[in-house]
């Protein structure tokens, strides 16, 4: 997965200078959007979390949210940055409490509701896991979040098949509004030391 793990920090960077257009000077265009007219990162969605109910942006209004994208056959990549979305959930301690992490998959097809609660219960059961139709999950995580990912057939299986994704972590605000990007984040400490400024 060497090869994958290069494309999926590529893209990171790729978001990266993306979201970095969205922090010049620009103007705030309500909930959900931060726009330089360039950029947006954040806006509405209809998604199903991992206890089945059906939910949208307007059920994480009034608490912060601390989105990574993903899908949970992800051989590396997923797991390593979930063990520290969790590590510095740790650290961070009470304050935590003002947070939702999120779990939002890029892989509705096999990540059911079933499959997502099994999987972000073994890193921390405060993570939700966000799942919906193909349509939902585009809307939600390409459209919305502007989080590149493609489905990519495995090497000697036509049936079976990976997906490219960029590993990033966005920080949206108790109005669903676009503070802060990680992009790739592998160290605890440091996610847990940037979050507790912006808590
Ligand atoms: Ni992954």
């Amino acid at each position: 997965m060497r090869i994958g793990m290069v494309m999926v920090v590529g893209g990171a960077l790729l978001a990266g200078a993306l979201v970095a257009a969205a922090l010049l000077p620009g103007v705030q265009q309500g909930p959900g959007s931060f726009s330089t007219g360039q950029a947006l990162v954040g806006g509405p969605f209809t998604l199903t979390d991992h206890t089945g109910k059906r939910v949208t942006q307007k059920d994480f209004l009034g608490r912060k949210m601390l989105v990574y994208f993903g899908f949970t056959q992800c051989p590396d990549i997923c797991p390593g940055t979930l063990q520290v979305m969790a590590a510095a959930l740790d650290k961070l301690g009470p304050k935590a409490a003002t947070l939702t992490p999120v779990f939002m998959t890029v892989d509705p097809e096999r990540d059911t509701p079933q499959v997502l609660a099994e999987y972000v219960k073994s890193f921390d059961p405060r993570i939700v896991g966000l799942t919906g139709t193909p349509q939902e999950i585009e809307a939600a995580a390409k459209k919305a979040f502007r989080v590149y990912y493609k489905k990519v057939a495995s090497e000697g299986s036509a049936a079976s098949y990976t997906v490219d994704h960029m590993s990033i972590m966005y920080l949206m605000d108790e109005h669903g509004r676009f503070v802060k990007h990680f992009p790739h984040p592998t160290d605890p400490d440091k996610l847990a030391e940037a979050l507790a400024k912006l808590l």
